[in-house]
C-alpha cells in the first residue's frame, strides 16, 4: 500500500467538450484544450455526442453479432471485411457500413480538433464490441481488458508511433460505459520499467523474418509489450494501484491515447471504436510520450 501514495492524491481524468456535432470547427480555446489534455494524459470527454444508428441497424445490438470467441468484431481501414462478426453476409454488409460511417466521424472529429495532427494521422481499425464488459471472459490474462493496462501492439510494432482511440458508447438503454483510469505515465513507468528484461539479440529480426512481427520490433515496443502484460499479470498491482473511477454515459464519445493513459473497463455493452496512429514528430509536446519518457527513465533511445 505504502508504494502507491505518493500518487493517491485525486488526479482528473476527463476533460469535458460540449460538441454535439462530428463535422464543426472547434473555437481555438477548445482546440488549445483538446491538445494539452490529449498530451498531457488526459480523456477528452464528449458527453453529447452520440452516433446515430440508422433503424436497420439497430439488429446489430446484440452479443450474438460477434464470435463467441473474440466478442469483438473488427474492420480494417479500407479493407470493407470484417473479422470477429458472426453474421450472414448482407448483415455483414450492413455491419461493415455502419462502422465505416463511424470511421469517417471519428476522423472528422480528429481533424476539427486537431488540425496539426491531420497530416500526420494514420487510420488503424474499427472495432465494435456487442459483448457485455462483465460477462466478457477472456482466454488469457493478456486479452483480458478489465485489467489496468495501457495499449500496445504484439504484432505489428510501432516504433514509437502513438495509439490514438475514440470511443463511443452506442448503448441505446441508456448504459453508461464504466472505466477505471490509473496512475500518469511517467510514475507507473517508473515502478515496472526496472523489471523489464533486456531485448534478446536479434530475437526481433528473426521475429520480423518469420513473419511473428510485421517490421522489426524496436526495443520502444519491447517495453511496452512486456509492461501491458506485466501489469495486468500484477495481482497487487491491480488491486491496490490508485485509479479513478469514470462513467461514460451512454450516446457519449471519448477521445484518448490509450499508449499512456492505464485504462480498465468495467461494465458497459455496445461501443464503437476507431484506432489512429500518429508519428511521435506530430506531438507537440513530444517529451509528455511514452517514447520520451521511457527513453528518459532508461537513459537511451528506444527505437530505430
Ligand atoms: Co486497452
Amino acid at each position: 500500500m505504502s508504494s502507491f501514495q505518493s500518487t493517491r492524491k485525486v488526479f482528473s481524468s476527463l476533460e469535458p467538450f460540449d460538441a454535439a456535432a462530428w463535422d464543426r470547427p472547434f473555437s481555438s480555446e477548445d482546440r488549445e484544450r483538446a491538445v494539452d489534455g490529449l498530451e498531457g494524459g488526459r480523456v477528452l470527454y464528449f458527453k453529447n455526442l452520440p452516433f446515430r444508428l440508422e433503424p436497420r441497424e439497430k439488429v446489430f445490438l446484440s452479443a450474438a453479432c460477434s464470435d463467441p470467441e473474440t466478442k469483438h468484431i473488427s474492420l480494417g481501414p479500407a479493407e470493407g471485411r470484417l473479422r470477429g462478426a458472426n453474421v450472414d453476409s448482407s448483415e455483414a454488409h450492413g455491419l461493415a457500413r455502419m462502422m465505416g460511417r463511424y470511421a469517417a466521424h471519428a476522423q472528422n472529429l480528429l481533424n476539427g480538433l486537431f488540425p496539426a495532427y491531420a497530416l500526420s494521422l494514420r487510420m488503424g481499425r474499427t472495432g465494435f464490441y456487442p459483448h457485455e464488459v462483465q460477462e466478457r471472459e477472456a482466454r488469457s490474462y493478456r486479452k483480458d481488458d478489465r485489467r489496468l493496462h495501457v495499449d500496445a501492439v504484439p504484432s505489428r510494432p510501432s516504433g514509437g508511433a502513438r495509439i490514438l482511440r475514440v470511443f463511443t458508447n452506442i448503448n441505446q438503454m441508456g448504459k453508461a460505459q464504466v472505466w477505471q483510469i490509473g496512475e500518469p505515465f511517467e510514475a507507473y513507468a517508473g515502478r515496472f520499467l526496472p523489471a523489464v528484461p533486456r531485448q534478446v539479440p536479434g530475437l526481433a529480426q528473426i521475429q520480423s523474418l518469420l513473419g511473428i512481427t510485421k517490421g522489426v520490433r524496436t526495443p520502444y515496443d519491447h517495453i511496452m509489450l512486456h509492461l501491458h502484460n506485466r501489469t495486468k499479470r500484477d495481482a497487487n498491482y491491480q488491486r491496490e494501484a490508485p485509479r479513478q473511477e469514470v462513467v461514460f454515459a451512454a450516446g457519449s464519445t471519448w477521445v484518448v491515447f490509450t499508449d499512456q493513459v492505464l485504462h480498465a473497463a468495467v461494465s458497459g455493452q455496445f461501443v464503437l471504436e476507431q484506432t489512429f496512429e500518429l508519428p511521435v514528430a506530430a506531438l507537440r509536446r513530444a517529451e509528455q510520450s511514452p517514447l520520451r519518457i521511457l527513453e528518459r527513465l532508461a537513459g537511451r533511445m528506444l527505437t530505430g
